[in-house]
């Protein structure tokens, strides 16, 4: 596997930011009707762990990501990252999503690029922090590839890329590896993992596989409800992953995942 400590273990960044989320509420009004999405959700992620948020269809995942990528306005409640309240998009927040939104008319140097390029950074240091991030993704081979050219997990490796270039502090991640088969899926897992060590980067995951949750989350988010439920969508439980070791077939490893299935299948009440 490639090693961004053969760049002398600093990669860019060790920006890292805490989260703040606090009785959040998010409606949407669609054909004349109220709709509430989420509400008094609350959440703190501190510097640099590492949270999955996983739960059923509709309960909300993508909206509490959307909103502390400042794509959408909360309705009401506290929405914060390294203590500045979020009311629009900021390259302090890299967002991932399951359609790796590349450029496809640029090589994949010029995609990891954009972001430095654009902050006016000298042509070379740009050079420079996009072959780093491209290293740190094991793609040196293809800089000068465009995107159609490679496979789904290259292309997301490359979306990665592109985000950790801009040193985020906080970094979205919307069912990023949905879209992979499982050998792929489960080879960029590992990666991540280890960006995420090397980066410290603080990171909000949404997947609806509870086994990836699990293998890389420090705590696992569990969501339920949704419109579809008639309760609004909300934190059910909040499950800290204890494990030394991250193996999937270990005991250790199962008990936490059944916890977490029971947990996302337990029947939304009415209250
Ligand atoms: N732009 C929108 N307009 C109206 N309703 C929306 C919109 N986006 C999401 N919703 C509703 O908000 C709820 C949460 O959706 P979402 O955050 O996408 O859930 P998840 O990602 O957990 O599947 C759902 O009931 C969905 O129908
Ligand atoms: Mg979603």
């Amino acid at each position: 596997m490639s090693s961004a400590t053969a760049t002398g273990g600093h990669l860019l960044g060790g920006r890292t930011a805490d989260v703040r989320v606090e009785r959040l509420t998010k409606r949407y009004t669609s054909g004349g009707d109220d709709v509430v999405a989420m509400a008094d959700v609350t959440l703190h992620v501190a510097s640099g762990e590492f949270v999955a948020v996983v739960g059923a269809s509709g309960c909300g995942k993508s909206t509490l990501l959307r909103v502390l990528a400042g794509f959408e306005r909360a309705s009401g409640g506290v929405v914060e990252v390294g203590g500045a309240a979020v009311t629009a998009p900021g390259p302090d927040r890299g967002v991932v999503f399951q359609d790796y939104g590349l450029f496809p008319w640029l090589s994949v140097r010029e995609n990891v690029a954009y972001g430095p390029a654009r902050k006016g950074l000298p042509r070379a240091e740009t050079r420079r922090i996009a072959d780093e991030f491209i290293a740190a993704v094991g793609l040196e081979r293809f800089a000068a590839k465009y995107p159609g050219q490679l496979s789904g997990g290259m292309q997301q490796r490359v979306a990665i890329a592109r985000v950790l270039a801009n040193d985020p502090s906080l970094l979205l991640m919307d069912e990023p590896f949905g879209a992979l088969d499982a050998l792929t899926r489960s080879g960029l897992q590992a990666e991540l993992r280890r960006i995420h060590r090397e980066t410290g980067t603080t990171v909000v995951f949404v997947t609806h596989s509870i086994e990836e949750a699990v293998y890389l989350a420090d705590r696992v988010v569990v969501m339920a409800g949704g419109a579809s439920h008639g309760v609004p969508g909300h934190v059910r439980a909040v499950v800290p992953v204890d494990l030394a070791e991250r193996d999937v077939t270990s005991p250790g490893f199962n008990a936490v995942e059944r916890r977490i299935t029971a947990l996302v299948h337990e029947p939304v009440g009415r209250g």
